[in-house]
């Protein structure tokens, strides 16, 4: 949906107005408090109430539940339904009225967080229905209501924020066949350019020549040769240098420890830690953020083949450190081992990878946050206030060395899975023996980057995750 924000409401079709419960003197309009009053409208979370006024034509209370207990992802999910709602009665022109400041936000932050709320709420990918209803081609447009806003500032931000995050779940929704390491190498070089962010491409000869033992090795079952992509944002008064890393794996078949046939499919979202990275960019480059970020992903497919890597073998990473493969559905960190290596040789303030790694993750945490682990405590802290900012849910799990007594191998430094206990948090310190950097965090994003099912706050597919948590705590370095 195209969205702006604007100071006073003009002419729509469909008003939505977002109410708490036990909220008092609120300057409503006066069409909407009469419609409170008549309708003894409270605000609860699961109450919602469609009258047909002049003008605007309709007006519709959605409520928000408990007024203390009011938070940025209760209001996302207020206006999803709205955003819905306008797209099921095929209104061309809404506005939401979201009375509140969310905590620790001021009214121009709200305005936006409620802004990059509606531009995604009516989002579905359709590129390949080929027989599109008429109701999907209505283009509507929503206008955030904030009398207290920089309407302008604020309009150019949530735009920046909401198409960084339609660019992820684009790439993430693109089917495996199309979006290829290639393809998804293509896609950062053109997010970048449009952006005016640098972007150098590594083929298979360079990738060789760096000695990315654990990209090659997964790669060798792929007719698909691999990419590594480095992208940069550098502008001239950096405050800091941050090194963003994902996980491109465009399918994740299993390799020869092939996966069960069921939901298999889903694995074409194995690429959403890169796409987080692209999005990322391209955010950072339009909001302009004066802090030096580089992107980072390797993509490869992970297929069994005659070629393919195998359970048994001995693979040396590109940091020189050798492990043996027990499990080749274990591939994301083989991948990621190196890209972090390339990225500590850097030597940013802070390292960030973002990765669907485990099925382990989803687990312990199931969709409602990302797993997050770090070697430091402020990071951690930092990324996970950002996220509670931003509506994005970080959960922090440990990454102890003790763990590490579960991925040691008879044959090589390491092994390259640990097993079912604990499996997120060993594929987490499998990964650190791989960071040279003492600020590194994980995002693992296996039950967060996409939806099964249709959600309260987000469509089925991609769903960006990871992308306003990071611009969140890049914004805080800068301030
Ligand atoms: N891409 C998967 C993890 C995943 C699972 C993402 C479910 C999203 C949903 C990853 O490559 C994988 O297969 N991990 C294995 C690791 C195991 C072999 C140690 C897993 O989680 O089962
Ligand atoms: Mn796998
Ligand atoms: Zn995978």
């Amino acid at each position: 949906m195209h969205v702006d924000i604007v100071r006073e409401p003009k002419k729509h079709d469909h008003l939505f107005v977002l109410l708490a419960e036990g909220n008092t003197d609120l300057d409503l309009p006066e069409s909407v408090a009469k419609a409170v009053e008549d309708a003894r409208f409270e605000g609860r979370g699961d109450e919602s109430l469609t009258i047909l006024a002049g003008e605007p034509r309709k007006i519709t209370l959605i409520g928000l539940g408990k007024h203390d207990a009011l938070t940025h992802r209760g209001m996302r999910a207020a206006v999803t339904a709205a955003g819905r709602i306008a797209k099921k009665q095929r209104d061309a022109k809404i506005a939401v009225l979201f009375p509140y400041t969310l905590p620790d936000r001021t009214a121009d932050e709200t305005a936006l967080a409620v802004a990059d709320a509606l531009a995604q709420s009516d989002y579905k990918y359709d590129a390949y229905i080929t027989q599109k209803k008429e109701q999907k081609k209505i283009a509507i447009s929503g206008s955030v209501i904030a009398p207290e806003a920089d309407a302008k500032k604020s309009t150019a931000k949530a735009r920046a924020l909401a198409e960084a995050v339609a660019t992820v779940r684009d790439l993430g929704n693109t089917p495996c066949n199309v979006m290829t390491p290639r393809r998804l190498a293509e896609r950062a070089e053109e997010v970048c350019k449009s952006v005016g962010v640098k972007c150098t491409v590594y083929g298979k000869r360079d990738i060789e020549r760096m000695k990315m033992g654990g990209l090659l090795a997964v790669n060798r079952g792929s007719v698909e040769e691999p990419r590594f992509v480095v992208m940069e944002h550098a502008p001239r008064k950096a405050r800091a240098h941050v090194a963003l890393v994902g996980k491109g794996i465009t399918f994740d078949s299993g390799g020869i420890s092939i996966k069960p046939a069921e939901k298999m499919e889903e694995m074409k979202f194995d690429m959403c830690g890169a796409a987080a990275v692209i999005g990322i960019m391209e955010a950072v480059a339009k909001l302009d953020i004066p802090v030096k970020v580089t992107g980072i992903f390797a993509a490869t497919e992970n297929l069994p083949s005659g070629s393919a890597y195998k359970p048994g073998e001995i693979i040396t990473m590109m940091n020189g450190k050798t492990v043996e493969i027990v499990n080749t559905d274990a591939e994301g960190r083989m991948i990621l081992g190196d890209a972090l290596h390339y990225a500590s040789n850097l030597k940013p303030d802070h390292v960030i990878d973002y990765a669907t790694l485990t099925g382990a993750c989803v687990v312990a945490l199931g969709s409602e946050a990302t797993g997050l682990f770090s070697n430091n405590d402020e990071l951690a802290r930092k990324l996970i206030e950002s996220g509670e900012r931003a509506g994005e849910r970080l959960w922090r799990l440990p990454a102890w060395d003790e763990y590490k007594e579960l991925i040691r191998s008879e044959w090589a430094d390491v092994k390259n899975s640990g097993g079912r206990w604990g499996g997120a948090i060993t594929a987490a310190v499998f990964l650190k023996e791989f960071v040279d950097c003492p600020s590194w965090a994980h995002l693992d994003i296996a039950g967060t980057a996409y939806a099964e099912s249709e959600t309260a706050r987000e469509a089925r597919g991609a769903t960006g995750a990871g992308v306003r948590a990071t611009i969140e705590f890049l914004q805080s370095l800068s301030r």
